[in-house]
């Protein structure tokens, strides 16, 4: 580095988060939260038990108590839901004029905000993330996502001019833990305006808010069949995958799992949409508002512990300004409140499970063993539920399995660059390309990047910022199809 830069660098000011600073407890009640004991199977508008008896729990990660028991899915239970679906689509939703479809997605949209206090408690007591999140993210994203697809549904013909839009059939969705309630709302909304009917299964640690959600599509009135929701694990997702009925398949999660249903629906004439991993690459350039750039990384990869397929988990920085940002980076992080995820104060909560856990855990040995400089701050985790202090990896490169494979976890990777070919070249070279950040002062910059950058989604001085009406899917392992927008109706339909 040139000793003009280095001058540069001691010169700025640091801004003082005191770190040593306490804030009051301030946790959200969870009796709002109203978990039943034991959760049935909503198939065909009623709570079914499942046909071979059988339930699993779930817990709060944050603190390992059992929150319920859940019905556990089998290949008959899946048939069961199929059927009813089939039978919704043909006899009802197909048939109904588009204008009162639109309706009832409105009606979910307004129970939803009705019921968003809850929604967020039992969001964040089931999958850890922070109170704040949930309650300013998820849940009013979940409404407007169907609020704006309600918008859509007898609106079609204008979507695409001169075609003749229709639903497929049947759907059947399958989605992770990282955004419960919301990811249900991508997959259903849109297929419902579309007039296809659905069964959904959510992830097996974060079942509670699709169960709030069959509930809140319950009192909204829907007709029975319409949305069916079947709880389990993996088997349960392969039997619906599977099963001969299904004319269309949205899944979100890992690449590996992403794979396994791409081959099984090869051939069969299932419509398929994809929504896998991510490494994204944050990109500073030495003319970007520092400060902001590193509120935006640190949003981007310690929001929502890094459960996030576009978490910004590589960071580039121009080698001019990489000490400035370090430090501003490092000063950022000893300022971040990791616990219980029902205080409104905490920015960092819990992991997801105990596996997630472990993964992240070995990634942080696998980093150190390839030689990067690990750093952390100096906060205390709570001792019990599962947590992961937020982690800052130096010099490393571009070979190292921490700047390739999806972590998963508050953990970014940071590397230096010099120029701009340099740096696409570099953020372009995973197997993923889900999203992209840029942060710089030059709009023909960000235009270069946004061009260049195998990314479904490049924000522009922001990051993670989210809304119904911008479509957000991948390039490579990431996956293909869009969800979200005008494009995400598009799975949906066959156009004659
Ligand atoms: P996963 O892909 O196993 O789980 C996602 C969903 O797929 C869950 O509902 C699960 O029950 C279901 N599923 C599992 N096996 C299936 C099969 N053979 N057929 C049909 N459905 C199946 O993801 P997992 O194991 O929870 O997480 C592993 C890694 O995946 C994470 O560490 C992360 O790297 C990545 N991931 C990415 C997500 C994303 O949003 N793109 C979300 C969750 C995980
Ligand atoms: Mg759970």
């Amino acid at each position: 580095m040139s000793k003009k830069h280095s001058k540069e660098q001691k010169a700025e000011p640091t801004l003082d988060f005191n770190s040593k600073l306490k804030y009051a407890a301030a946790p959200e009640s969870a009796s709002i939260a109203n978990i039943k004991k034991q959760y049935d199977l909503y198939i065909n508008g009623a709570w079914v038990k499942p046909a071979k008896g059988q339930y699993f729990e779930t817990h709060s990660p944050a603190n390992e108590q059992l929150l319920s028991k859940v019905a556990m899915a089998g290949a008959e239970d899946v048939d069961k839901a199929v059927k009813a679906a089939r039978t919704a689509y043909e006899k009802v939703w197909s048939k109904m004029p588009a204008k009162e479809r639109a309706k009832y997605i409105f009606r979910i949209a307004r129970i939803i905000q009705e019921r968003a206090r809850e929604l967020a408690v039992v969001e964040s007591l089931d999958g850890g993330k922070p109170i704040r999140e949930s309650r300013d993210i998820d849940i009013p994203l979940a409404a407007n996502h169907f609020f704006y697809y309600a918008g859509w549904a007898d609106k079609l013909e204008y979507a695409f001019p001169g075609r003749k839009p229709e639903p497929l059939g049947v759907a059947g969705q399958i989605i992770p833990w990282n955004f419960p309630l919301l990811m249900a709302a991508w997959k259903i909304a849109p297929a419902l305006a579309t007039g296809n009917t659905v069964v959904l299964k959510p992830a097996e640690t974060t079942p509670l808010t699709a169960l709030k959600l069959a509930e809140i599509i319950h009192d909204a009135g829907l007709p029975p069949g319409v949305v069916n929701i079947v709880t389990g694990a993996g088997a349960t997702g392969a039997a619906l995958v599977n099963h001969p009925d299904i004319d269309k398949v949205a899944f979100t999660g890992s690449t590996e799992v992403g794979k396994i249903i791409q081959k099984a629906l090869a051939g069969t004439g299932k419509k398929l949409t994809l929504e896998l991993g991510g490494k994204a690459a944050n990109i500073i350039f030495e003319d970007a508002a520092i400060d902001q750039a590193v509120e935006g990384v640190v949003n981007g990869i310690f929001f929502n512990q890094g459960h996030v397929c576009c978490a910004g988990s590589r960071l580039f920085v121009q080698e001019s300004v990489a000490n400035k940002v370090i430090r501003k980076l490092k000063d950022r992080m000893e300022s971040l409140v990791v616990g219980d995820p029902l205080d409104k104060n905490t920015d960092v909560g819990a992991i997801n499970s105990a596996e997630q856990l472990k993964k992240i855990q070995e990634y942080l040995k696998i980093g150190v063993n390839e030689g990067a400089e690990m750093f952390q701050p100096s906060c205390s985790i709570p001792s019990k539920g599962y947590f992961c202090k937020p982690t800052l990896f130096l010099h490393t490169s571009q070979s190292h399995r921490i700047v390739q494979e999806e972590i998963f976890g508050p953990v970014l990777a940071i590397q230096t660059f010099r120029t701009v070919e340099e740096v696409i070249e570099k953020a372009n070279n995973t197997p993923f390309g889900l999203s992209a950040g840029v942060w710089t002062d030059k709009g023909s910059r960000i235009f270069t990047l946004t061009t260049q950058m195998k990314a479904g989604v490049v924000w522009a001085n922001t990051y993670n910022k989210f809304d119904p009406v911008s479509p957000f899917g991948g390039y490579k392992e990431s996956g293909f199809g869009r969800e979200g927008g005008l494009h995400g109706l598009l799975p949906y339909l066959k156009l004659a």
